[in-house]
């Protein structure tokens, strides 16, 4: 559903990706990996359209979506969790989960955001606070709400669990979980390998902009020597 065509993208002339072929499977999680300044967040980024494609295509639903808008690529179910969150420090919980569903109708905000609060009952209990004043956990826990109020059906995380303590990870991967049942499409990027690992069926590492691996989770866990060499750590 999601296929990655020669795609390299990037910044003025510098190539932040260079040539990714990738195939995405409706409702499979991916976890997609590398060392800082790989081209995670670059590949993730130009998926949603905020950077530039310079060769290649990238489709999505068979849409062809290089020359489509930031706005229109939501429309279509693409959200991503950006990396830092970007959430707006001085609005709400409330007003930031509506930024989120800005496109949707009264009724489909409503049905939305009680989706949000059952996944994450925390947001509820503090929906008039102001999103700067949230722990690290919860502004992570918002901006995935944010993220869901658009009804995505492919999630792009970028660094799921950064910074986090271990029990927001846990609640944050059960979430995860739940909407892989629900059927969503997810491309999560993470430092935390053994917690990708756990939920996602396909891995991908890239170094220096290039994929260097691919292949499933199952394969990866069972041969730890390949995140030794590529990011030269142990899963
Ligand atoms: N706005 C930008 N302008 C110019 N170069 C950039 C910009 N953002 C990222 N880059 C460069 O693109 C390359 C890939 O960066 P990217 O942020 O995609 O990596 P990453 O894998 O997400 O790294 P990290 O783990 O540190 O988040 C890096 O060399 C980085 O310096
Ligand atoms: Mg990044």
């Amino acid at each position: 559903m999601l296929v990655l065509e020669n795609l390299s993208c990037g910044y003025g002339p510098f190539r932040a990706v260079q040539s990714l072929n990738l195939k995405l499977e409706e409702g499979s999680v991916n976890a997609l990996i590398g060392a800082n300044g790989a081209g995670k967040s670059s590949t993730l980024m130009s998926i949603a359209g905020h950077v530039k494609i310079q060769e290649g295509k990238v489709f999505y639903k068979n849409n062809e979506l290089n020359q489509i808008a930031v706005h229109n690529r939501i429309r279509l179910g693409i959200a991503l969790v950006p990396e830092g969150r970007r959430l707006f420090p001085d609005l709400s919980v409330e007003e930031n989960l509506k930024i989120g569903a800005y496109h949707k109708s009264k009724q489909r905000y409503s049905t939305n955001i009680e989706r949000v609060f059952e996944l994450f009952p925390r947001l509820k209990d503090r929906i008039e606070q102001l999103a700067g004043s949230l722990s690290g956990g919860e502004q992570q826990m918002l901006a995935i709400g944010r993220a869901l109020m658009a009804e995505p059906s492919l999630l792009l995380i970028d660094e799921l669990s950064l910074g986090l303590m271990p029990k927001i990870i846990d609640q944050c991967y059960e979430v995860i979980q739940e909407l892989k049942k629900q059927g969503m499409t997810l491309l999560i990027v993470e430092q935390n390998t053994k917690k990708a690992l756990e939920v996602s069926e396909q891995v991908l590492i890239l170094e220096s902009g290039r994929k260097v691996w691919e292949g499933k989770a199952e394969d990866a866990k069972n041969n730890p020597e390949i995140f030794e060499a590529y990011l030269g750590l142990s899963s």
